[in-house]
């Protein structure tokens, strides 16, 4: 398969190491939510503790579930579909709204960041997203030809453990990286009509859960020069697990593995020629904590990262900081990195035999 630049590894971002991402910044954002599932209720609560961000409306498909999210987080407003409009389009019609926090399933995160674009929104959309490279790359030419900012809200990039691990491995004191594992894991209780398992939705590991240990690798290593994918699919076609063998023409690799099916540690492993890098804490592979390191026989070093929040605090002040400084995308997550992700997964799914409605 063929990936397109940028092929070199993440660099690392030294101010979000010692950043104080609740600092108030003196320009208050006005945030729109869309939907009102779970990754929606948790990402709020920690936009919350944005001295800035001013909850100001929230829009869902129905009236008690955006009027109740509403009242439970403390938003100004709320938006639910009625016979004249639906809530999404109420909630972009809101001149108080500013930036749109996109939170519904895969499936449906291309219509919506098209609709906030063209309203004149800016955007922050959960992973991944879209379903495929064709809608990424639809979006990206939108925002572009708007001059509006978009972001994939890929949370862990952000993280002062994530960006220290890239910080570590750059400065050559594990040596040269040569391969690299990263996992995340866990049995998804089996109903077809849940988003994780539905065909219409984007279900599937691939998809839901590859971008966690993806991002060890490619910040570590760069793209990788060849993708091969084996897994497992449900009846119903989507992938219950999978294993993802990344190669560098160096002869560097990497392994990841994402499954709804077992029940696994959560982590990433980096390993070069002179000691490696371990993420440690709960779900580490994409909310690290802690990074343990050791350098050829010495005793293994940890270093420590508290989370703020639930973590998704970095993120968000990333948009605020892009916003104020009057950026279309962030430098710390680029569009381009959207696009590569969404052609990497293209690739892998092609070689599963996934195909999603949206895909046609
Ligand atoms: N960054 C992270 O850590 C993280 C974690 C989990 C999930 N995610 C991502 O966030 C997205 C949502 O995941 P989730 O776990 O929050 O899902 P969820 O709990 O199923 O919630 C999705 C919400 O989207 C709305 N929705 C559902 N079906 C829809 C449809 N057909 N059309 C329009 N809206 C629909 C519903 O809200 P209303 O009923 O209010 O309309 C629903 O509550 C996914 O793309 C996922 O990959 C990210």
């Amino acid at each position: 398969m063929t990936l397109a630049p940028p092929t070199s590894p993440f660099i690392a971002r030294p101010e979000l190491l010692g950043a104080d991402p609740l600092a108030p910044t003196g320009r208050p954002v006005g945030w729109g939510v869309v939907a009102t599932g779970a990754i929606a209720a948790t990402v709020t609560a920690d936009l919350a503790l944005l001295p800035d961000a001013v909850l100001q409306a929230v829009s869902s498909r129905h009236a008690e579930r955006a009027r109740a999210f509403a009242e439970q987080l403390g938003f100004a407003s709320w938006y639910a579909d009625d016979e004249a409009r639906s809530g999404l389009d109420a909630l972009l019609a809101d001149p108080a709204v500013e930036v749109v926090y996109v939170a519904t399933p895969h499936a449906q995160h291309a219509a919506v960041v098209r609709a906030a674009l063209t309203a004149g929104k800016s955007v922050l959309c959960e992973k991944p997203v879209t379903i495929n490279a064709r809608e990424a790359q639809e979006l990206v030419d939108l925002a572009r030809e708007r001059g509006l900012f978009l972001m994939e809200a890929v949370w862990t990039r952000f993280l002062p453990a994530y960006q220290r691990a890239l910080q570590i491995a750059a400065s050559g004191e594990i040596g040269t990286v040569h391969w690299v594992a990263a996992e995340v894991g866990f049995p998804a209780p089996l109903d077809l009509t849940a988003r994780i398992w539905a065909l219409a939705d984007g279900g599937g590991a691939l998809l839901d859960l590859a971008v966690y240990p993806l991002l060890w690798a490619w910040g570590t290593l760069g793209l990788p020069d060849s993708v091969r994918a084996t897994g497992a699919r449900t009846p119903e076609g989507v992938d219950a697990q999978n294993a993802l063998t990344l190669g560098w023409d160096s002869g560097a690799q990497a392994q990841l593995t994402t499954s709804l099916l077992a029940r696994s540690p959560h982590t990433a492993l980096i390993c070069g020629s002179d000691g490696w890098i371990r993420t440690d804490g709960a779900d580490s592979v994409y909310r690290p904590t802690r990074l343990d390191v050791q350098v050829g026989d010495a005793a293994v070093r940890t270093e420590e990262f508290p989370l703020i929040g639930s973590g998704y605090v970095h993120e968000l002040r990333e948009v605020t900081r892009c916003l104020q400084q009057g950026l279309t995308e962030s430098p710390v997550m680029p569009l381009e990195h959207s696009l590569a992700t969404m052609r990497l997964l293209d690739g892998a799914r092609e070689q599963l035999g996934v195909v999603y409605p949206n895909d046609r």
